[in-house]
């Protein structure tokens, strides 16, 4: 047995006697896809941040979150790896996959291909900025086309039975969103989608970055609460800029969801208020600390499968805050878990840094 196997054994037998269980079965209890989709909180689909390794850590925070892919172009999923793009843990459920298109016949046959993965739900990615995706024809630029992202929308909701999403912006460039966002909705409800995630702000297709894009264009939550008021009908998620769980709070009397990107990645401790703030049900850990135990059982799954450590540990930076040892927490992590053969016990001795802390879910709420 080499020193790293020894070390993180030695951390799992102390969180089962700890807590009468073996971190892995906290895995266990919520492997069933749920059957209704309750979109109250999502966490955005970021590319680069919510792979996989990211949604199973942020499950161990949140039973309750619907969880976002990042998205994956028709090409990707049509010709690429499909097991390494599209496999997941059945322990993420809910999970939506975000798709990138705009033709209806490789979007239908993608949708189906996610849909035997086992996805709870398939989004159209209407909100992305970037010069790749202009050039791809799909994306924020495809606000302009309401018609075809309808025939998209008709063309996968014809190819599954999950529910079929939009995420979108509140226009581009020259469009009146108050005339844009209002049109494209009538649009898309008629093709049937299930919900309609709004980022509350124009994206300017030309001269500002997507970085740039989730700053500068002004939020605008009034039109999405008054797209909501005039569509009693239609789920709309509100997205962009929402910092804190009771901002989320707040903004679900208007609308029927909240989506937070950013502040979930790299503040990932707020998600451990989700489910008691939220939905009135309990954290599934009692502390940040044991969620990142629980994690344990998973780093060593994975390293086995051929991951590295640092893939999975980069997500996790941010699970502090506020807590004697945070800091030397992330140094610890940030400079060991890229070195070659790092293993779980990187994470063990990084925790021993961390004072304990029973008061985590009390300043998650402040
Ligand atoms: C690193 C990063 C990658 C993103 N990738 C995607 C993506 O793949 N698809 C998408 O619809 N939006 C993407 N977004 C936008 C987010 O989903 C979200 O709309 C945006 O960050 C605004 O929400 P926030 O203010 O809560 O972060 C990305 C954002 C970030 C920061």
């Amino acid at each position: 047995m080499s020193a790293c196997d020894h070390k993180a054994d030695i951390v799992q037998v102390a969180f089962t006697q700890k807590h009468g269980r073996k971190s892995n079965q906290v895995a266990e209890k919520t492997t069933k896809t749920q059957k209704t989709l309750d979109r109250r909180f999502c966490v955005a689909p970021m590319m680069e941040w919510t792979d996989r390794h990211c949604r199973f850590f942020h499950r161990l925070l949140t039973r309750r979150a619907l969880i976002y892919t990042e998205m994956l172009t028709t090409g990707a999923v049509l010709h690429g790896d499909r097991q390494r793009l599209l496999g997941f843990d059945p322990f993420e459920h809910p999970v939506a996959l975000q798709l990138g298109g705009s033709d209806p016949k490789a979007l239908a046959q993608s949708a189906r291909i996610s849909e035997d993965f086992g996805y709870d739900e398939i989004n159209l990615n209407v909100g992305c900025p970037s010069d790749r995706v202009q050039e791809g024809r799909f994306g924020a630029c495809l606000m302009a086309e309401p018609s075809l992202v309808g025939e998209c929308v008709a063309a996968m909701k014809d190819a599954v039975k999950i529910p079929v999403t939009v995420k979108c912006r509140i226009g581009i460039d020259g469009q009146n969103p108050d005339e844009a966002l209002f049109a494209f909705t009538e649009t898309i409800k008629r093709a049937g989608i299930a919900a309609l995630v709004v980022h509350a702000r124009k994206a300017w297709l030309k001269g500002l970055s997507p970085r740039a894009n989730r700053e500068v264009p002004p939020l605008d939550y009034g039109l999405v609460r008054r797209l909501k008021a005039a569509h009693p009908d239609l789920e709309i998620v509100l997205n962009g800029g929402i910092a804190t769980l009771e901002q989320a709070q707040a903004e679900l009397g208007a609308v029927d969801g909240v989506m937070m990107g950013r502040a979930a990645y790299q503040e990932p401790w707020r998600l451990l208020g989700v489910d008691p703030l939220l939905y009135g049900a309990p954290a599934p850990v009692g502390s940040l600390k044991e969620a990142a135990l629980a994690l344990i059982p998973y780093i060593d799954r994975e390293l086995a499968n051929g991951a590295r450590l640092h893939a999975i540990t980069r997500h996790v930076l941010g699970l502090f805050r506020a807590v004697p040892g945070a800091r030397a927490f992330r140094r610890h992590l940030a400079t060991e878990a890229v070195k070659r053969d790092a293993c779980a016990a990187v994470i063990a001795d990084a925790l021993a840094l961390v004072l304990d802390s029973r008061s985590d879910l009390a300043h998650i709420a402040a």
